[in-house]
C-alpha cells in the first residue's frame, strides 16, 4: 500500500528514516519497529559506542547532535520521515532545547531535504487529571517535562499549520519495557522501597514498549497531518492494581501508601501529582489506523518483563 512516506525525497531511496532519540527507551522501539517493516532506519547517536544499540535493533548509526544543524542536514539526507524521540531528563540544563530547539531544528532540516513527514513523541502526561475517558480533544496541563514535550508538540504542530511539512504527534501513555521508569518501579517494589501515592484508585494507561514502537509506525505511515494519537493499549487501571500486581509477580508483599503530601516532598510537587493523577485514556483514534496492540493488557505483559528483567532470581513467583 502506497503511503505518504513514499513520496520521494529529493535524493535517496524512498523508505528512509531518520529516528533521533534512536538509543533511547522509546527511540530504540521505534528503530526496531520500523527496521522490521523494510525501512532504512538511520538511527541520530551522539556517541559512536551507542550505535552498536541501533544495530541491535536493525538501524543504521548515524553520529550527530539534533542542536548541530549541520551534523542533522547529513543525517537526513535521503529521508522521506523523521521521528523526534530525543530528549534529555528534566533536570538536565538542556532538556527544553533538545525537546523544542530540536523540534525546530528537525522541521528546518526536513523542508531543507525534501522531508515528507515529522513524528514528534510527546507524552500522556500532557494531559491534566480527569475522571472521564481521555481523548485527544481533551485539554491539557502541560506541566515539567510534559510541559516541555508540549512545547516540542506546538514546534511541530505550527510548521504543520503553515504548510512547511506534514507533522504529527504521538502521546503514548506509560511504557513499561526493561527501561526506564518501569525498572525503577519494578526494583522499588521489590527492594520494599516502593510507595503508593495516594490512595491508588486511580488510573495509568500502559503500552507495551514494542508496540509503542509499532504506534509510532502507523502513526508515520497512516496518520492525518496536523493530528495528535494517544498510544495506549485501551485498558487503564488503579494504580494500586498494577503495583500490586507487580508485587505479586515478584512475590513480594503490596508496596505501602504514602499521601501526595509526603510525596511532593520526596519527589517534588509536580511528579507526585502526575503519579497521583486519573488518566483513563483512549486509543480509539489510532486503531482507526489499523494499528491494534500485540499485548492488549499489562497483565499479559509484565510477567515475561519481570522475568527478563531478574532473570538471576529464579522464577519470580
Ligand atoms: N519512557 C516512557 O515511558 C515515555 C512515555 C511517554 C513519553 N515519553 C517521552 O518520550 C521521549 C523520549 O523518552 P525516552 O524515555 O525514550 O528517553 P531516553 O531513554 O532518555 O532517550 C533519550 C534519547 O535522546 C538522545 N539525545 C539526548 N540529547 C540529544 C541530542 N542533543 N542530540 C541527539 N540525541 C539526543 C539520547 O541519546 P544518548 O544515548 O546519547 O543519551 C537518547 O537516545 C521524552 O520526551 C519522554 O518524555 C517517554
Amino acid at each position: 500500500m502506497r503511503t505518504a512516506l513514499d513520496a520521494p525525497a529529493r535524493s535517496g531511496p524512498a523508505r528512509r528514516v531518520l529516528v533521533a532519540g534512536a538509543s533511547g527507551f522509546l527511540g530504540r522501539s521505534v528503530v526496531r519497529a520500523l527496521s522490521s517493516a523494510g525501512y532504512d532506519v538511520r538511527g541520530l547517536v551522539r556517541d559512536a559506542a551507542r550505535g552498536d544499540r541501533v544495530e541491535a535493533d536493525g538501524g543504521t548509526p548515524v553520529v550527530g547532535d539534533i542542536l548541530d544543524l549541520r551534523t542533522l542536514k547529513s543525517a537526513a539526507t535521503g529521508c522521506s520521515g523523521i521521528v523526534h524521540l530525543a530528549a534529555n531528563p528534566p533536570a538536565e540544563e538542556d532538556a527544553e532545547r533538545v525537546r523544542v530547539d530540536g523540534a525546530a531544528n528537525l522541521v528546518r532540516i526536513a523542508r531543507q531535504e525534501g522531508v515528507a513527514r515529522l513524528v514528534i513523541g510527546s507524552g500522556y502526561w500532557v494531559y491534566g487529571s480527569q475522571s472521564g475517558l481521555i481523548d485527544e480533544d481533551c485539554p491539557v496541563a502541560p506541566q515539567g517535562e510534559s510541559g516541555v514535550n508540549h512545547a516540542a508538540e506546538r514546534e511541530g504542530l505550527e510548521a504543520n499549520r503553515t504548510g512547511q511539512l506534514e507533522v504529527l504527534v504521538v502521546r503514548p501513555g506509560m511504557v513499561y519495557g526493561n527501561g526506564s521508569w518501569f525498572q525503577g518501579l519494578a526494583e522499588a517494589i521489590r527492594t520494599g522501597e516502593y510507595r503508593v501515592v495516594g490512595g491508588g484508585s486511580n488510573r495509568w494507561s500502559f503500552i507495551d514498549r514494542w508496540d509503542a514502537g509499532r504506534a509510532f509506525r502507523a502513526v508515520l505511515e497512516d496518520g492525518d497531518p496536523g493530528e495528535v494519537y494517544n498510544a495506549v493499549d485501551g485498558r487503564p487501571a488503579p494504580l494500586r492494581e498494577f503495583a500490586d500486581f507487580v508485587a505479586a509477580e515478584l512475590g513480594v508483599p503490596p508496596p505501602a501508601t504514602v499521601t501526595l503530601e509526603t510525596a511532593e516532598r520526596a519527589v517534588g510537587a509536580i511528579a507526585a501529582r502526575h503519579l497521583a493523577a486519573d488518566r483513563p485514556t483512549s486509543g480509539a483514534k489510532l486503531r482507526r489506523l489499523g494499528w491494534r496492540p500485540q499485548i492488549p493488557s499489562y497483565r499479559l505483559g509484565v510477567p515475561e518483563l519481570l522475568r527478563e528483567m531478574f532473570p538471576r532470581e529464579g522464577p519470580v513467583r
